[in-house]
């Protein structure tokens, strides 16, 4: 089995952006991939180095994270833009990860959406910047805005927009074949 950690930038129960990750399962038949969706993004500590040495301890969320990241074969991030950044919890789950290693050539897809035209645009580029320093592969194909999201999810948190659902298909394609 094929495993794929969905990470959320978003910690709203109703986020467009969890919607997204929470559909993807249903999009095309995939008898060889499993998704699952991490939870813990507000339960890790604020990173600081000073916590984050050689021999310490880590807590045991982010012993948590560190493990999900592990396990997973790829990994798809879908966050939203606050303020032109991505949102400092999701930024914050990123730090951990520097000195520990699990992105180290995982497959990863980066995802935005927002309601307006722009699509998290800033956002996404700042987190492919920083997944790239800790070296996921990041291809093209594996890199999404989704402008004016809002239109194209239902209230019941389903893709109504086909094109979308094409290029989510595709994305999960790419991750999957060998680089
Ligand atoms: C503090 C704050 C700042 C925001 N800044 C931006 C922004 O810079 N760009 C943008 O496209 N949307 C911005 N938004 C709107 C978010 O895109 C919108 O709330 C979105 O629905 C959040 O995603 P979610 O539904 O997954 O929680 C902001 C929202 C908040 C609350």
């Amino acid at each position: 089995m094929f495993k794929i950690l969905c990470i959320s930038g978003s910690l709203r129960p109703t986020s467009s952006n969890t919607n997204i990750l929470k559909a993807i399962p249903q999009l095309a038949e995939w008898p060889d991939i499993s998704f699952s969706i991490y939870e813990g993004l507000d339960q890790l500590p604020y990173f600081s180095p000073e916590l984050d040495f050689e021999g310490a301890t880590p807590a045991a969320t982010v012993a948590d994270l560190r493990a999900q990241l592990s396990e997973a074969d790829a990994v798809i991030v879908c966050t939203p833009e606050y303020a032109f950044g991505i949102p400092g919890v999701l930024k914050n789950a990123l730090d951990w990860i520097v000195s520990s290693g699990e992105f180290v050539d995982k497959p990863t897809a980066v995802i935005s959406a927002s309601p307006m035209m722009t699509g998290g645009d800033k956002a996404n580029a700042s987190l492919v910047q920083t997944l790239k320093v800790l070296t996921a592969t990041i291809k093209d194909d594996r890199i999404l805005t989704i402008p004016t999201v809002r239109t194209k999810i239902d209230a019941a948190g389903n893709i109504t927009d086909d094109i979308l659902k094409a290029d989510l298909v595709k994305i999960v394609t790419s991750l999957k074949s060998p680089v």
